[in-house]
């Protein structure tokens, strides 16, 4: 018989390999780049979860406020049986939506998915003891290479896969489209949904505010994507020569952080190995955050063979929340 409360760690040697494989691709470039989805390890996900409590880091506010409003009618509108979170993190903002499900009568089983082993085994936990009438199975692995490892669904119970907090912004325009293809084939036509977070445009003031802190917590969750490599590749990057740079791309309409070298660098990675050279006042793009309008979420859900059936909004239209279902 299986336990009630489980998780699934996949992961092997070679896709250990995949920050070497990405910091050497990345690094090596004319403009020199790193993917947003390293900046995860313990210390960079307690430095998110400072951010989403910082007064102008308005989008985690947003979403659970539409949780807490529309949470029921989100349950009743997709018959949420199982809910697959992919980048689940603490599931911290879920689980008011969770709790509607619950409630409702329907959820059967919680599915959290993160890169972070500790992450997904301490959230398996929590949801197990939260929610005693479902199934959790935690699963371990990189959303955009290990969706084959999400459990099949339960016959004949409605399943919603969620993205949210707007982690699809970290995706352009090619790549977005790609996942989110990838997660379409997930859901069962006639049965299933997309449950997808999405920060809105907005007065640009209101955006760069959120991604320039005068605490100093973004800057420092930027820089330990470098500590991250240091640790992990055994790398000298003088972290605290790199200066924290944020801002919104009106024509892309994105949020670009970047790391501006203060000085002259030289950097080994030793693990790789690879030498880097950053001239003074060279950037490195560590993460790019698209805005939405209606438009470009209908659109990048219509090319990936999904149609909008609704959106929810916060009271203040800064960040929404859609349901969308794959087109038969
Ligand atoms: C987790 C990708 C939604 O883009 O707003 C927060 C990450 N970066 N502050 C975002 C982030 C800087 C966040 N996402």
């Amino acid at each position: 018989m299986s336990e009630r409360v489980r998780v699934i760690c996949p992961l092997n040697e070679s896709d250990e390999r995949t920050l070497a494989d990405d910091v050497l691709d990345g690094l090596t470039r004319p403009f020199k780049e790193l993917a947003p989805k390293h900046f995860y390890d313990e210390t960079g996900g307690e430095l998110f979860d400072q951010i989403c409590d910082l007064p102008g880091y308005y989008p985690t506010r947003a979403e659970r406020s539409i949780f807490e409003a529309d949470g029921a009618e989100i349950v009743a509108a997709s018959g949420m049986a199982e809910l697959v979170e992919l980048g689940s993190g603490t599931a911290e903002k879920t689980m008011i939506l969770i709790d509607q499900a619950a409630a409702a009568g329907t959820l059967q089983r919680y599915v959290p998915f993160d890169v972070t082993e500790a992450m997904v085994r301490r959230c398996s936990e929590i949801c197990g003891e939260r929610f005693t009438d479902a199934e959790i199975i935690g699963v371990v692995g990189d959303f955009e290479r290990h969706l084959e490892y999400i459990p099949p669904p339960i016959e004949g119970a409605p399943r919603v896969v969620a993205l949210l907090g707007g982690t699809i912004g970290n995706f352009v325009p090619g790549s977005r489209r790609q996942l989110l293809r990838a997660i379409a084939a997930l859901l069962r036509p006639g049965i299933d949904h997309l449950l997808l977070g999405t920060d809105l445009v907005k007065d640009p003031a209101v955006i760069e505010a959120a991604y320039n802190d005068s605490a100093g917590v973004t800057a420092a969750f930027n820089r330990n994507v470098l500590s991250v490599i240091n640790c992990s590749l055994d790398a000298d990057f003088d972290v605290d020569a790199f200066e924290h740079v944020a801002f919104y791309d009106r024509g892309q309409e994105w949020i670009e952080m970047r790391l501006r070298a203060s000085r002259a660098m030289h950097v080994k990675i030793a693990a790789i190995p690879l030498a880097i050279d950053f001239a003074s006042g060279e950037e490195l793009r560590t993460e790019v955050s698209a805005k939405f309008t209606p438009q470009r979420l209908a659109d990048d859900l219509g090319a990936a063979g999904l149609k909008l059936e609704k959106t929810w909004t916060d009271s203040e239209g800064r960040f929404a929340l859609s349901l969308s279902s794959p087109v038969v």
